[in-house]
């Protein structure tokens, strides 16, 4: 295990996945009824942007750097960015929540977490960070086992973010076996699949598996912030959105041509927004 997510905290992909989070657990919230979310792949809750890994690549700056203080967010955005700049109460831009600290402080009372991180330390730091949280359920175990060790949950309303650092071959494939797994857990469940868009054609095989997966509503939300046929590096990135919360779509339509252009590198940033399965 080498990737370490402190050298990639808040960067496009980071600022795409986590304003789509949010924004989904804001939506449940709409309902009094409590709701469990689950993060196979926490990381460390808490990065530090001036630290050694973040400043060595420096990808906070072309991410959450370009928008934080923006005063034209769209409003999908606010949300986002007002938790990030409470964590920067100085106006410097040092500390980026991960998805669980970004989740934890959406939580309400009735709300709780499970998490699940199995690097040794990154799961240390976690756990120690969280300590004194009784909503907050850290687990040093394997991700993908997530689904089969916790679903259904009580709560009977699930939101999971499913955020591997694919740096297995198999990686895609796993994904796509453990949601099929919590879908038939619990059918109702709200899964965001985070995957990396690097040469476009090695995804096609994923695209097609999907869309015969037998999964429920499957939503496709893609951000390019460089063509993504460049194969030198993290092009864009992806989230398969399986029963995705309406109005999702229509805000996203509003928020994803604003953030492609505010995150394009080269001038050529693009999004597009579909469904595999469902829904038309
Ligand atoms: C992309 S990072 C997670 C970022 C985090 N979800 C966020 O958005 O802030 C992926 C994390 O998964 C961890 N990891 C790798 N393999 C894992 C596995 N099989 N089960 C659980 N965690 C794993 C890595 O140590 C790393 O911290």
């Amino acid at each position: 295990m080498n990737y370490r997510h402190s050298y990639h905290a808040g960067n496009h992909a980071d600022v795409f996945k986590h304003a789509i989070l949010l924004r989904m657990a804001h939506l449940l919230q709409r309902k009094e009824a409590p709701f469990c979310y689950l993060d196979s792949h926490a990381g460390t809750a808490m990065y530090d942007l001036q630290g050694d890994a973040a400043g060595k690549t420096g990808e906070y700056l072309d991410g959450i750097a370009r928008l934080w203080k923006r005063d034209d967010l769209p409003e999908m955005l606010r949300d986002y960015c007002q938790i990030v700049a409470r964590h920067n109460p100085d106006g410097d831009l040092r500390h980026y929540p991960g998805s669980p600290q970004l989740i934890a402080d959406a939580l309400r009372l009735q709300d709780r977490m499970i998490l699940s991180e199995l690097h040794p330390e990154d799961a240390a730091t976690l756990s120690a960070h969280f300590a004194g949280a009784p909503e907050v359920a850290v687990h040093m175990r394997d991700g993908y086992e997530l689904a089969k060790a916790f679903l259904p949950v009580a709560e009977k309303r699930a939101l999971w973010l499913l955020d591997p650092p694919f740096e297995k071959t198999d990686d895609l494939a796993r994904c796509l076996k453990a949601m099929q797994i919590g879908i038939q857990r619990m059918r109702q469940t709200i899964i965001a699949l985070w995957y990396p868009i690097k040469d476009e054609r090695l995804l096609r095989d994923f695209y097609r598996q999907v869309s015969n997966s037998g999964l429920p509503k499957v939503l496709r939300v893609e951000l390019n912030v460089r063509p993504a046929d460049n194969t030198m590096g993290l092009n864009g990135s992806g989230l398969m959105l399986v029963n995705p919360p309406w109005p999702l779509w229509e805000e996203l339509e509003m928020v994803l041509p604003w953030l492609a252009a505010v995150l394009a590198q080269s001038g050529s940033g693009g999004y597009r927004m579909d469904w595999l399965v469902g829904e038309p």
